[in-house]
């Protein structure tokens, strides 16, 4: 490394999500319910260069493991990311995030008329029209959903 470069510092425990496509990491970070006013060292970096996508978006949170909750929701903003849980400065753990074909539950349809909000029990059910940006379309009433949409629900 030359002296222009820094190189992000690795973390001791925590979780590393990398991969995240470039310019998306503060949706992540929405996401997640970071406000920045936890007392942990986190380090997020974006557009740095990388192989696969040209440019990626990074998150490094010290003492914090994600639920397989929080997983599901980067998922819809962040379909490549993975999630490196870390210990003692070492990767003990890779999860690739999965973005499913059909969404089912965590997003309500924005349609008032359509049956997932009838109060009926039916529930939310969702087709992925196109990942990233994510666009959705329901399965009951066909509207289409949005990702601006999707992240005011998350
Ligand atoms: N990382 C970190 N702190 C550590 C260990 C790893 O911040 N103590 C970060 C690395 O900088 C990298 C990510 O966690 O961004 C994954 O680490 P690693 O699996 O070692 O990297 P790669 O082999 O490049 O991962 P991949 O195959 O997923 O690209
Ligand atoms: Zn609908």
């Amino acid at each position: 490394m030359s002296e222009k470069e820094l190189r992000v510092t690795k973390i001791k425990d925590g979780t590393v999500i990398d991969h995240i496509r470039g310019g998306y990491a503060l949706d992540v970070v929405r996401i997640l319910g970071i406000t920045g006013q936890e007392k942990r060292v986190m380090t997020i970096a974006i557009n740095v260069p990388s192989k696969r996508f040209g440019v990626k978006d990074i998150i490094k949170i010290e003492g914090m493991a994600l639920s397989a909750q929080e997983v599901n929701r980067i998922a819809l903003v962040a379909p490549h990311a993975s999630i490196n849980i870390v210990h003692d400065y070492a990767v003990v753990e890779k999860q690739e995030v999965e973005l499913p074909k059909t969404i089912e539950v965590i997003i309500k349809c924005t349609n008032p008329c359509c049956v997932s909000n009838s109060g009926e029990p039916v529930s939310s059910k969702f087709h992925v029209k196109n990942e990233e940006p994510l666009s959705l379309k329901c399965h009951y009433c066909g509207v289409s959903i949005e990702k601006a949409d999707v992240l005011k629900q998350l």
